[in-house]
């Protein structure tokens, strides 16, 4: 039985929309994921997975400690529901969730804050300013691992912190160090450039070759300035853990001596945009089923829904991706559409109404965003329905 066989038998009482985790896949997904890490421990990016079961599922294997939450109430949420160690990787400025954060000694204890300037400190201070026994906030200290070239004219990576030299590291883990009410536990050091950017594009072997290179050049040039940082850093302060990295780089940032641990997510999903990487596949695990609902012409069959764009800069490659059956693709002019998306190819002409189209998303957890929760998938059958984080209420972004 092939794969759209197994899905169509799987869901057959179900109807589309809905969306479904292949367990196996998922499974696969993370063991290749913990030996690429080569035994350095894989921090849960629940940005990237967004339903409490899934991250349950997926800590309970061996090679995860641990979550990197996007916000500062998820994070609070998740250590309400007994989730341990909660990394919050972007600046928060809630101050009703600081306080929370400050007046609860499990959420103070688990929870830790990432700061990249005095200005946030100057904020948290201010926002627990009125908390009576208080607890020690924990930080983390963010770090830019962007590429530059030709003095600074390109650049390669997110825009994130503006600390980018050892210096600055340290004036700022000094600064952190006078301040009573923080304590600074970790470092963060996340580089997009590499982690996110497939090394394999296809069809455009110029861009494949600046890619690669860029890459090179960049974790070369990393791998020396996070390692003096933390260095630098550790003098100052005791550092519990130092993080980088993300699915795309599992196996090269695992590698440097002065990251103790990777971040990741997306791998387990295996999104489309995880494609085009030459260091390692995944099976595509998260997967959506819409329902043909009219065919408006030979050739072409049109489907309920389907405009569910990825965040990014805006592009073909941020569509989900007509999967199975296998030959279908978007009219330009209308692309994934609001409530119905036409597609067009030789395998319409065996669909009909009430048959199912699968899709994959472009990346992991923004899927769960669109869906109140996940039928999970073993073999042929459904063996359970978990909520996802919408499904619970609980939209964070
Ligand atoms: C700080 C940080 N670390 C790691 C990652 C990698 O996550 P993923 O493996 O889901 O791509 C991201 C993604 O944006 C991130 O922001």
């Amino acid at each position: 039985m092939d794969d759209r066989q197994r899905y169509d038998r799987a869901t057959a009482h179900l109807d589309p929309p809905f969306a479904v985790l292949d367990l196996p896949a998922l499974r696969a997904n993370a063991e290749g994921m913990v030996r690429r890490a080569g035994g350095k421990p894989i921090r849960v990016a629940s940005k990237s997975v967004r339903s409490r079961a899934v991250l349950e599922r997926i800590l309970a294997m061996d090679g995860f400690t641990g979550i990197m939450a996007f916000t500062l109430p998820e994070a609070l949420w998740l250590v309400s529901i007994g989730m341990r160690d909660v990394l919050v990787a972007y600046p928060t400025v809630d101050r009703a969730a600081l306080a929370e954060l400050a007046a609860g000694p499990v959420a103070a204890r688990e929870i830790t804050i990432m700061v990249d300037r005095t200005e946030h400190l100057d904020l948290v201070e201010s926002a627990v300013a009125g908390v009576r026994d208080r607890h020690e906030i924990r930080l983390c200290l963010d770090v830019d691992a962007g590429y530059l070239a030709f003095g600074g004219r390109f650049r390669a990576g997110v825009r994130r912190s503006p600390v980018r030299e050892i210096d600055q590291a340290a004036d700022l883990a000094t600064e952190i160090a006078k301040r009573p009410g923080f304590r600074l536990v970790g470092l963060m050091a996340y580089e997009a450039q590499i982690a996110g950017v497939g090394d394999n594009p296809p069809g455009n072997p110029a861009l494949t070759r600046a890619v690669r290179l860029m890459q090179a050049r960049s974790r070369r040039e990393l791998v020396t300035r996070r390692g003096r940082i933390v260095q630098a850093v550790r003098q100052v302060t005791d550092l519990e853990f130092v993080n980088g990295g993300g699915t795309g780089s599992i196996e090269k940032t695992a590698k440097e001596r002065a990251v103790t641990e990777i971040a990741a997510g997306s791998g387990f999903f295996h999104p489309r945009l995880f494609d085009f990487y030459r260091g390692f596949t995944g099976r595509p695990a998260a997967l959506f089923a819409l329902p043909v609902v009219r065919r408006p012409a030979p050739g072409v069959v049109t489907v309920l829904g389907g405009g569910y764009p990825a965040s990014g800069a805006p592009g073909d490659d941020r569509l989900p991706q007509p999967y199975l059956p296998c030959g279908l693709r978007y009219d330009s002019n209308e692309g994934a559409g609001e409530v119905q998306t036409p597609l067009i190819g030789q395998a319409a002409e065996d669909l009909r109404a009430g048959d199912r189209v699968w899709f994959r998303h472009a990346k992991a957890g923004e899927l769960c965003e669109r869906f109140a929760s996940l039928h999970l998938i073993d073999g042929d059958e459904v063996v359970d329905e978990v909520p996802t984080y919408r499904g619970e209420g609980r939209t964070f972004l």
